[in-house]
This record gives C-alpha cells, structure tokens and sequence, in this order.
C-alpha cells in the first residue's frame, strides 16, 4: 500500500479530499495539519475508523519534523492544501499569511526534495509533489475573459500575494531542481465543513441565527462556484495523471454576484427551514463597507483539465447548493463546536469595524 502526504487535511478541502480517497483508492493518507482555528478533525469523523488514515499535528514550517514524517512514512508523494486561506484575515493580519503559505511552502519543498533525492530510480520517477493553490493569483477580471493557465499573475491582497509566491517557489523548484511537480488554481469552493467566515457558511449561519447577512459594497463581485467534492476528484485525478511540470485550472462554469449567490441560499432557506414570521431571510440582507482592495470578478477556463484529464463538475450550483444547505441544517453541533471564543473576537473585529 502506498503513502500519500496530504497536508491541511483537517480544513475544508483537505478533508474532502481525505474522505474521497479512503472511500474510493487504496492510498495510506498521512494527514499533515497544525490543527489551527481552521482545522476541525471532525470534520473527518466519516473515516474515523479507517487505518489508512494517520493524522500527524504538525506545523508545515518546522524541518525537523517534517524530515522525521518524511523518513518515517516513506511517501509516494504530496498533496499540499495547508495554508491560511481567508482574505478578510490577510488584510487584517498578513504575518500568518507569510509564514505558512510562503515560508511553510519552502519548508515542505526542501523537506521533499531531500527525501525525493535519495529515492531509488522507480519511485523516484513516479514521485509526485502538487500544490494546490488559487484562481486569485491572477488578479481580477472584467465584465469579460476568462482565467487560462497563461494568464499572468497579478495578485492584489495578502492572502493572494502569499498564494502566489508559494506557487512561484514550487514553479521553481520543479525547474531548477527537477522536483516533480504539478499545481492547480482552483475558483471558490462550497460545501460541507467550511469554516463559517467564508460567504456561503456565514450566511446560512446567520440567517438561521436571527443575524444580519453583511454584503460586501454593492455585492455584484462576480465567483465562479465549485462543489468541494468536485475538486477533490479534480485533485486526485491531477495528482495521479497530470503532467510533471504542468499547471491546471480549475473552476465550476458557475459565475454569481455575490448577491445572487445569497438570494438562491435564502430561497433554499425558506423552503427548508421558514422563519417563525414566515418572512423571507432576504429581510436579513445589509450592505457594510466593502472589502479593501476587493476583487471584482473571478472566471475559470477549465478546458485543459477537461480535454487532458477528462475532468468535468459533477454538481450543478442548484445540486451543490441544497446539500450544502442541507448539509450545514442538519449538523449544528459542527458549527457549534468551531464557534468558539477566536471566532466571536474574529466577527467583532472584521464586521464592527464595517459597520
Ligand atoms: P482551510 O482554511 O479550511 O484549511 C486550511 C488547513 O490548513 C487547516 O486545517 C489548518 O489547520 C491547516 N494549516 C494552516 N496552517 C498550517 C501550518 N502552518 N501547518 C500545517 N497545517 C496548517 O482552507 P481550505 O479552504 O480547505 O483551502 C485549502 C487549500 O486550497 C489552501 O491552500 C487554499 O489556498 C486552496 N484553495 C482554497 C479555495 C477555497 O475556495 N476554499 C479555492 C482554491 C484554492
Ligand atoms: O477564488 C478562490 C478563493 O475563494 C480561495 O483561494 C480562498 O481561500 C477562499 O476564501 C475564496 O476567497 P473569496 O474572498 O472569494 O471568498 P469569501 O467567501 O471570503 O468571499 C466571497 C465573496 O463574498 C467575496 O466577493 C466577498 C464577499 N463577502 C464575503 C463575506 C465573508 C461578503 O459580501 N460578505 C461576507 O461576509
């Protein structure tokens, strides 16, 4: 049985992608993750009976550890989520941002590349380091166009500076030091186990909570929607047959103004939870001040995933939508459990001062 690394595995992609490969391969998954605010092991409680899956609480920027994991586990290779991933946070404090994203990239980077080095020929050709990364390194759009993989890189805020950087460094790596790597830049991603900071948690929290829903400025900021499980059968498709060198984009086909984004969730709501009043949530609906430096649209041209890998969405936005809502009403005890004392200070500190 082979080892797969898998870092950020207890946040919302990573754990996906964790219980999408113990339920469908064979892979022994190290699960590599610093347990921060952002990292919940329930969110792996589907697979918690598995002995393919070893978590190991470790911080991405600490060598020595990384180097005992690496000789220990023997890896046939690395996927790599672990990072900060929220741009209100990066704006209000881009230490972290740098830290984990950009110097714990080159952490990992090295530790790889010295247990790829001394690997014999066989699985030293078939080893595989993917980093997974972002739409937002390229910066925003217009009302037109879309994000190829040749697009070039314009990040405007530290969340997507940082994503970038890391991406320039793995870019790097493969090039000078032959490491064989592959990176994807994915859209926004919904579904379960999302931390509640991130729009689509946050407004189904609220709305069920008697709490505003804030929109950022006008809210007709443009993403482009994936169901989480659909990156991860993009993820493991790339990590196992993507070409060594190669960058692939990743993206839903579902382009939404924030504002639509929120309309469909409350018409969800109403049907599936009304309101004691009977009212619309849509009453709950604010404007407050708008993001800093707020990107205006994001669009992902997914065609050289499809053509070359035969990747295409298996949810529509309406399909992905109502699981995720449904997801969300039926497990509060998650939600309860991550709402703890940081959170509470986290919503004072990026929503009070936006009143
Ligand atoms: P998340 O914030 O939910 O999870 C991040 C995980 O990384 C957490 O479990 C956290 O504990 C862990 N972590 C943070 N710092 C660490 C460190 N120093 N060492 C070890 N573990 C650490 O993030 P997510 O939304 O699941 O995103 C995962 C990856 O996918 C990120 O690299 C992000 O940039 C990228 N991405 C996210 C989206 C999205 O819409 N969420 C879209 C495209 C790409
Ligand atoms: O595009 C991929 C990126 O998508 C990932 O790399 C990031 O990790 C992920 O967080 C996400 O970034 P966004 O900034 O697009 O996601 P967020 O959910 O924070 O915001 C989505 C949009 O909703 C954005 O235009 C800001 C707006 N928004 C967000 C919040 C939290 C609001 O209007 N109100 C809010 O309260």
């Amino acid at each position: 049985m082979k080892t797969l690394f898998v870092t950020g595995g207890a946040g919302f992609i990573g754990s996906a992608l964790i219980r999408l490969l113990i339920a469908e391969s064979d892979w022994r998954i190290v699960n590599i993750d610093k347990l921060t605010y952002a990292g919940n092991l329930e969110s792996l409680a589907d697979i918690a009976d598995s002995d393919r899956h070893v978590f190991s609480r470790t911080d991405i920027c600490d060598r020595a550890a990384l180097d005992a994991l690496f000789a220990e586990h023997q890896p046939a290779g690395v996927i790599h989520l672990a990072a900060e991933s929220h741009v209100d946070r990066s704006i209000h404090g881009p230490g972290d941002f740098i830290e984990t994203n950009i110097s714990g990239t080159y952490t990992l980077l090295e530790a790889a590349r010295a247990h790829w080095s001394a690997l014999d020929p066989e699985p030293k050709a078939t080893f595989r380091f993917h980093h997974v990364s972002t739409d937002e390194v390229f910066g925003s759009l217009g009302a037109t166009g879309l994000f190829v993989e040749t697009s070039p890189y314009q990040p405007n805020s530290p969340y997507s500076a940082s994503k970038a950087a890391s991406d320039h460094l793995v870019r790097a790596w493969h090039h000078t030091y032959g490491l064989p790597t592959v990176i994807t830049n994915c859209s926004n991603n919904y579904g379960p186990c999302q931390f509640p900071e991130k729009l689509i948690p946050l407004m189904i929290h609220n709305a069920v909570s008697d709490k505003p829903l804030p929109i950022y400025g006008k809210g007709d900021n443009v993403r482009d929607w994936l169901y989480v499980d659909d990156h991860a059968r993009a993820l493991r498709l790339v990590f196992e047959r993507g070409s060594v060198g190669e960058t692939y984009n990743i993206g839903g086909h579902n382009e939404k103004t924030n504002l639509e984004v929120v309309d469909t969730l409350c018409a969800l709501l109403d049907e599936l939870k009304p309101r004691h009043d009977r009212r619309s949530y849509r009453e709950q609906k604010i404007s407050v001040a708008d993001r800093p430096g707020h990107d205006q649209r994001y669009a992902i041209d997914a065609g050289k995933i499809q053509r070359e890998l035969g990747w295409t969405p298996q949810e529509t936005f309406e399909s992905g939508l109502a699981k995720t809502v449904r997801w969300y009403l039926h497990n509060p005890a998650w939600i309860a459990h991550v709402i703890s004392g940081e959170y509470r200070q986290w919503m004072e500190r990026n929503y009070g001062d936006r009143q």
